[in-house]
């Protein structure tokens, strides 16, 4: 009989050890993982990475006080770093196959190790979060955790990107990491967000609501705007995630990476963009359509689509270069801006300026939108944010004027004297305090009741004050607008302000950090 070296018997152990680890809650919860129609978390990884790239750190941890039932190696939590498209990315993914993927203190202190990683390395962070939360039996030491990981949260925040991935429950404390950090994607039909589930409501408020109507993705990406995204399946979610990463730089310290160059010359002119604009200017249009001839390859990627339609938000190539775009959507109220619309636009607008991304404001707003419900909800505290992202920001600001512009909803929008860098308008620009039918109403109240021809006069005097008050050529006159632009020009335009502000600098005087109006 052969005697087994030392060594082979210490190998054999850790491939023992590793064997266990990776067998995490057992055959029988991974089937129910399964039968709930959800991947595991090892199923996951081996999604969102390039093949054989993910390295786990930690598979060995488990908690201090293990009981038989509790912990198993690795205590319900996967960590380490990988490539996706070639570029480093550290993630953990939550095993609901473990006491339900519940945070003890060693599986956050796990996370935060990592977080400290990923900050250290420069490198984006992905979170799969499937979890119930703080694990009951843990007590404080769980809520601990918590406490940490949010604490790692907020120092990452501004300094390399923070994406979650809900991937099943996230309750409790599992909601607020993804919360604190930059985007959240939801798939539909297995993943829900809430601080108390059905039954604590219930008990509480004594409402009768479902899991998937109180923290389903539908409505967290239409009516709460808790989640950015809203997805199919978890396969089309890591593929939009990688999607995302492709506009992301890696860190706050680094340029976000340039696509291979597009075939069009970025130069060419586009004679029929002008067409896309209704005859009336009360008419609506889809912006959307004005986007896609400006960018390259029609490509937008839309955050928060689903989420305050009357302004659009998101990621783009312009000339190879990645590019934030903020645009009214005359489609939904008419592009007004409302509570939602100033808080999502003003979210963006702060990680492009923390992310060096340059941003392209394309306006047609009439305002900010009035209402008893807008004002005791607070649109003034929320539009003021909208005011605060964009002048607070360094980055490239490049705006388009392609129709109105009204009152507070002018300045608001990338206006010149926000430190806007490059202002256009296209001819068809109209910049004034109120649209003109307001306006008269109220500088010719009295002619307007005194006149024996009532409608006449009003034609005569929405002329006068739309050509008096409202062309573009006043704002360009005061230096307020840069360039008046024939609309066919409107992407080389861009192209030209983009490329000569990428060397913008500016600075601003010293403080620990502003106080934005939350
Ligand atoms: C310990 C937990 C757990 C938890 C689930 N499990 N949540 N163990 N701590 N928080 C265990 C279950 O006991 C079960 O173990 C396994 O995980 C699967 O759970 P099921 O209930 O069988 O699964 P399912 O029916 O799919 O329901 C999933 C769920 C439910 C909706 C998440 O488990 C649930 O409601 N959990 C509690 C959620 C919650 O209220 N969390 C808040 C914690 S307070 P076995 O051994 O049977 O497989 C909190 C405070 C922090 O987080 C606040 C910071 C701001």
């Amino acid at each position: 009989m052969v005697l087994k070296k030392d060594s082979d018997k210490k190998i054999e152990k850790l491939q023992n050890l590793r064997q266990k680890a990776n067998a995490a809650g057992g055959e029988k919860r991974i089937a129910t993982q399964h039968a709930s129609g959800k991947l595991t978390a090892r199923e996951r990884i081996e999604l969102l990475f390039d093949k054989n790239t993910f390295q786990e750190i930690d598979q060995f941890v488990k908690p201090a006080n293990t009981k038989k039932e509790t912990g198993v190696l690795g205590d319900g939590v996967i960590t380490g770093y990988g490539k996706i498209n070639g570029r480093k990315i550290c993630c953990y993914a939550q095993d609901f196959t473990v006491l339900g993927g519940s945070l003890s203190e060693i599986s956050g202190k796990k996370i935060c190790k990592l977080m400290d990683l990923a900050m250290k390395i420069g490198s984006p962070i992905i979170g799969i979060i499937d979890s119930g939360g703080a694990r009951i039996q843990e007590g404080i030491g769980s809520l601990s955790g918590y406490s940490s990981i949010f604490y790692k949260n907020v120092q990452a925040s501004g300094i390399i990107p923070q994406i979650s991935i809900i991937a099943g429950p996230a309750a409790g404390g599992a909601t607020y990491s993804p919360a604190l950090t930059d985007f959240i994607f939801m798939v539909d039909g297995i993943s829900q967000m809430y601080i108390t589930g059905p039954d604590v409501i219930r008990a509480v408020t004594n409402e009768n609501i479902s899991h998937e109507e109180l923290g389903g993705s539908n409505t967290h990406s239409s009516k709460s705007g808790v989640s950015h995204f809203s997805v199919k399946s978890e396969i089309d979610c890591f593929n939009m995630v990688k999607d995302l990463l492709s506009y992301l730089p890696q860190n706050n310290t680094e340029e976000p990476p340039t696509s291979t160059p597009i075939n069009t010359s970025p130069l060419e002119e586009d004679p029929t963009i002008s067409n896309i604009l209704p005859p009336k200017i009360s008419q609506p249009y889809d912006m959307k359509k004005i986007i896609q001839r400006i960018i390259d390859n029609d490509n937008l990627f839309e955050i928060h689509k689903e989420f305050a339609k009357n302004i659009i938000i998101g990621f783009s190539k312009i000339n190879a270069q990645t590019v934030g775009i903020v645009a009214q959507q005359p489609l939904h109220m008419g592009g007004v801006l409302d509570i939602d619309a100033s808080v999502k636009a003003a979210r963006f607008i702060r990680f492009c300026d923390a992310f060096n991304i340059p941003i392209l404001t394309l306006i047609d707003v009439p305002g900010f939108m009035p209402g008893v419900d807008q004002e005791s909800s607070g649109i003034i505290r929320h539009g003021a944010k909208l005011i605060y992202a964009y002048a607070e920001a360094t980055v490239p600001k490049i705006s388009v004027l392609i129709r109105k512009a009204y009152g507070g909803a002018y300045i608001v929008m990338s206006s010149k004297d926000l430190c806007g860098d490059i202002n256009f308008s296209w001819p068809t620009g109209e910049i004034a305090v109120m649209g003109a039918e307001g306006a008269i109403n109220i500088i010719h109240r009295k002619q307007i009741a005194e006149s024996k021809d009532p409608e006449t006069l009003k034609t005569k005097l929405l002329e006068d004050y739309t050509e008096e008050f409202m062309s573009p050529y006043i704002a360009a006159n005061k230096g307020l607008i840069d360039e008046v632009i024939e609309p066919k020009d409107t992407r080389s335009k861009i192209i030209s302000a983009l490329e000569i502000l990428s060397t913008k600098r500016e600075f601003a005087p010293q403080k620990k950090h502003g106080t934005i109006p939350l």
